[in-house]
């Protein structure tokens, strides 16, 4: 392809000379994630470099957008760079993964000290924190982002979380918030910490977004088959709970989801889609990070295992009339549906009001292992629009931190404590009601005993303690006493003092 400098919307013929350093940013991989944020830089009115890997990807880019735009494309990494800006920032929109590396040793070996690498895909967290101290050994800034929002949000307006040195965001915040989402006239960007801290942060919106998911998945269930409604009637009753407390992104795209029909067999869409889950990864790892610093995630780590399930397909059809149900309760009668409708809408609440607050301990857990010093409410404050678990309750969380960066739990945050006031009765309702009707919602129920766990003024973990002691001497502690203890179960059973 023949180097063409420089085409602008203005003037399609070329202005600038090849090589020249006129790009304010630039864009590495243009699959569709990578056209729309490059696109997006250039109707924000920045000079767009784009390169691909793959020649015939830019010439195609630039074949379909190259007018829409100022675009500077590349063949080859070098010239890539070489029409950047000082400092050089190049962003990365790979696949996450080994090809990762590979496009940031390129790229590192053409840059210069103070330039900027930033890496744009769903990047493991522990990755982004070695790549960020390589990087930096070669004088370079590294910086972990994740990009929420999917492709029509990378195009509109992302929820973006970058991580890295506070200085590259000097340089760099200014281009990423002038494509973000804006709520109220703030972007959904900010400098979220040090090294991994982006990716970290992201990772966990996908294990907030996985719970979220779920328990809508439940919510539907149980008006489906726990009282006989149908998708059509279920898409009504998902628009009607997204003009409340619930609105939100996924709660309206459940709404649009439930209502297609599909057109070869005038059938709702939903009944015709495998009941199988998928997953990347990043739900995943959101709960083996918890597992390690110690948080329980139960509802993202029930949704997690809810999607592993649904694609356990030889299991399931083994299973098929194989397992005793057991005596079930018949469906909701038609003049109880609407009490019905209204306790799902509040146990959904109350789940999801628990998967975020197990989220928020994670974001906060993890600031304290890597020493990030994080602050809640700004995730919550840019998570309020551009990304997919973008929600209006997102606003009080942040009001929440605001009022008090110290919460123990988001539970207890005054206003969402008198909410859950309104929300339990329900909720134990709708436990109690798909149980008995065997109905299968691991969300709500496990969350509603993690609630109740929380609360409770003893746990069954005096036994286990007493276990561990009998069988492993592992000792322990004593309500009334400071120190450790142990019983000499093998012997004349007195307590010594470990
Ligand atoms: C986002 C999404 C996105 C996610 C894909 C697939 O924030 O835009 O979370 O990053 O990776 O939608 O996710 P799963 O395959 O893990 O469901």
């Amino acid at each position: 392809m023949t180097k063409t400098p420089a085409a602008s919307a203005a003037d399609p013929s070329p202005s600038a000379t090849t090589n020249e350093a006129t790009a304010q940013i630039g864009v590495v991989g243009l699959a569709v994630m990578g056209s729309n944020i490059a696109r997006n830089f250039a109707n924000h009115g920045h000079t767009v470099a784009v390169y691909n890997r793959t020649t015939a990807k830019t010439e195609k880019f630039m074949a379909d957008f190259g007018q829409t735009g100022s675009f500077v494309p590349a063949e080859t990494i070098q010239d890539f760079v070489a029409s950047l800006e000082r400092p050089r920032r190049a962003l990365i929109m790979v696949q996450a993964g080994a090809g990762t590396d590979a496009v940031i040793n390129q790229l590192a070996d053409a840059m210069e000290p103070g330039d900027i690498i930033i890496d744009g895909g769903n990047a493991l967290y522990t990755d982004t924190i070695r790549r960020e101290t390589d990087i930096r050994a070669r004088g370079l800034h590294f910086v972990g982002a994740g990009i929420s929002g999917g492709e029509e949000g990378a195009l509109n307006g992302p929820a973006i979380m970058p991580g890295g040195p506070a200085e590259s965001y000097e340089s760099l915040g200014p281009l990423l918030e002038s494509i973000s989402a804006k709520v109220d006239g703030t972007p959904c960007c900010t400098h979220i910490g040090p090294d991994g801290a982006g990716h970290f942060v992201k990772m966990v919106h996908n294990g907030i977004e996985y719970a979220d998911m779920q328990v809508i998945g439940e919510a539907y269930q149980l008006l489906r088959y726990g009282a006989g409604m149908s998708p059509a009637d279920i898409a009504a009753v998902f628009r009607e709970w997204n003009k409340g407390d619930l609105e939100s992104y996924l709660v309206e795209i459940t709404a649009e989801v439930l209502a297609q029909v599909d057109a070869d067999t005038n059938t709702p869409l939903v009944d015709l889609i495998v009941d199988a889950a998928g997953q990347k990864g990043t739900g995943r790892w959101t709960v083996k990070a918890a597992l390690d610093l110690g948080v329980p995630v139960t509802g993202i780590g029930e949704a997690v295992f809810a999607r592993a399930l649904s694609s356990a397909t030889s299991q399931r059809q083994a299973a098929q009339g194989q397992l005793p149900s057991g005596q079930l309760s018949p469906a909701v009668a038609p003049e109880d549906r609407e009490a019905f409708v209204e306790d799902v809408r509040r146990a959904l609440y109350a789940s999801k009001l628990v998967a975020y607050a197990q989220g928020f301990d994670e974001i906060l857990a993890g600031s304290a292992e890597y020493g990030w010093d994080l602050d809640p409410k700004d995730m919550a404050t840019i998570w309020r629009g551009g990304c997919i678990i973008r929600a209006k309750f997102l606003n009080r969380i942040a009001e929440a931190y605001q009022a008090n960066p110290k919460l123990e739990s988001l539970l207890l945050d005054p206003y969402f404590n008198s909410e859950l006031e309104g929300l339990v009765d329900s909720w134990r309702r709708i436990v109690v009601a798909a149980t008995q009707q065997g109905h299968p919602v691991p969300v709500f129920s496990s969350s509603l005993s993690y609630y109740d766990s929380l609360r409770a003024q003893r746990l069954p973990a005096a036994l286990i303690q007493g276990q561990r002691d009998y069988f492993g001497a592992h000792t322990y502690g004593r309500v009334d006493r400071p120190g450790a203890f142990h019983t000499l179960w093998s012997g004349d059973r007195t307590e010594v003092e470990a």
